[in-house]
């Protein structure tokens, strides 16, 4: 992790991509658009802006396209967490390269780009600082993945210099296990070669524009902690690591039998609690639940007698009924679980779902 002195990017201004429709997290994200959802006890982008705050980077541009106002509702301009918090608006989405050019009036000449759904503990301070002295165009960071042939390669030199780009390589052209990990320092100057207006990717057009016209591309290779979100699986995993420690976040709450207890919570004498897990704000779980390990219930949630919860995460005003069982699984905005209800791994329950009494979903 980045020490809270090392403020290395101190002034510098940051682009996070907030704008895409976040279809693979549906039903979750028909409402709630993926920026705001909710990871353990705070919404997602909360956990990246203590990053860029922890290094000094107090002003942000949010880029956005698909239901805005929820993400503005949320944050605002920025001042209840101390930072200035800008939106450069789409009209029609514009892609990840297209969104930095929209963002580019409100930019410096040197900015940090973010996809807004990585989760990770990149020393930023030391990539900027790499950047800097080796007078890049842009730096990418890249992150180790056991099945990169899923992925877009960077293929580097030995000095870090970016040599080539492969979408969708060959078995045989795999040289490489990092891929982009979709946060960026960029020269704001070079965006001038992004035509304005015109959706397009930063990754799969204008890198690969900024390389064939000479300019010095590098990547710094991060293998420390990096997860996207932009998956139910994923989701579910980055729960998993935060409570398990894999990545540290101060949780709002005490331990309480190896989990974390929100102080307004209310946990009745005679739950079977084993850790690690969450119970947030306002959640009442009644004698004879049992909370298991990986459950976070994010807050106003109702657990009845008998229910059974373990590694699954519960959105805020969810009724569990008695007797239900929910394991491996999402429910989101105000679901209710009818009584007996068996909620199976892998189920993704969307906002305002009745699930009656002995439902199963699978
Ligand atoms: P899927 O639909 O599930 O692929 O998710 P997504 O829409 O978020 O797309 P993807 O995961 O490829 O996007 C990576 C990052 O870029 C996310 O943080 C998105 O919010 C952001 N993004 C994608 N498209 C746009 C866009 O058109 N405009 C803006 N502003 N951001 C975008």
């Amino acid at each position: 992790m980045i020490a809270r002195s090392e403020r290395g990017c101190e002034g510098m201004k940051a682009v996070i991509l907030a704008g895409g429709e976040g279809t693979r997290l549906r039903p979750l994200t028909l409402t709630t658009p993926k920026p705001v959802v909710p990871v353990v006890d705070r919404p997602f982008l909360r956990h990246q802006l203590d990053l860029l705050r922890r290094t000094g980077v107090t002003e942000v541009v949010f880029s956005v396209a698909y239901r805005p106002e929820r993400i503005q509702a949320v944050f605002g301009d920025g001042s209840r967490l101390g930072m200035r918090i800008h939106y450069a608006v789409e009209e029609t989405p514009l892609g990840t390269g297209g969104a930095v050019k929209n963002a580019e009036p409100l930019l410096d000449d040197t900015t940090i780009v973010f996809n807004g759904d990585v989760l990770t503990d990149v020393d930023l301070p030391r990539v900027v600082a790499e950047h800097i002295a080796t007078h890049a165009a842009a730096t990418l960071v890249l992150t180790p993945v056991a099945n990169p042939s899923a992925y877009g390669l960077v293929e580097l030199d030995e000095t870090g210099r970016v040599r080539r780009f492969l979408e969708k390589p060959k078995p045989s052209e795999i040289t490489t296990d990092t891929i982009n990990a979709g946060i960026y320092v960029l020269q704001t100057s070079t965006l001038a070669l992004m035509p304005p207006a015109v959706n397009h990717s930063i990754e799969r057009a204008f890198f690969p524009n900024l390389l064939s016209r000479g300019d010095l591309v590098r990547a710094h290779v991060h293998r420390g902690y990096w997860i996207d979100i932009g998956t139910p699986e994923k989701y579910l995993q980055v729960h998993r690591d935060i409570l398990g420690g894999g990545f540290p976040v101060t949780l709002e709450g005490q331990g309480v039998a190896g989990g974390w207890v929100h102080p307004d919570a209310t946990i009745e004498p005679g739950v079977k609690l084993q850790g690690p897990f969450y119970v947030g704000a306002g959640c009442r779980v009644l004698a004879g639940a049992e909370i298991g390990p990986g459950t976070v219930l994010a807050a106003r949630v109702n657990v009845a007698p008998r229910a059974r919860l373990s590694d699954c995460v519960v959105w805020e005003g969810t009724e569990v009924g008695e007797e239900a069982w929910i394991e491996g699984a999402l429910l989101g905005l105000g679901v209710r679980v009818g009584r007996r209800v068996r909620v199976t791994p892998g189920a993704v329950v969307g906002e305002g779902t009745y699930l009656s009494d002995y439902s199963r979903t699978a």
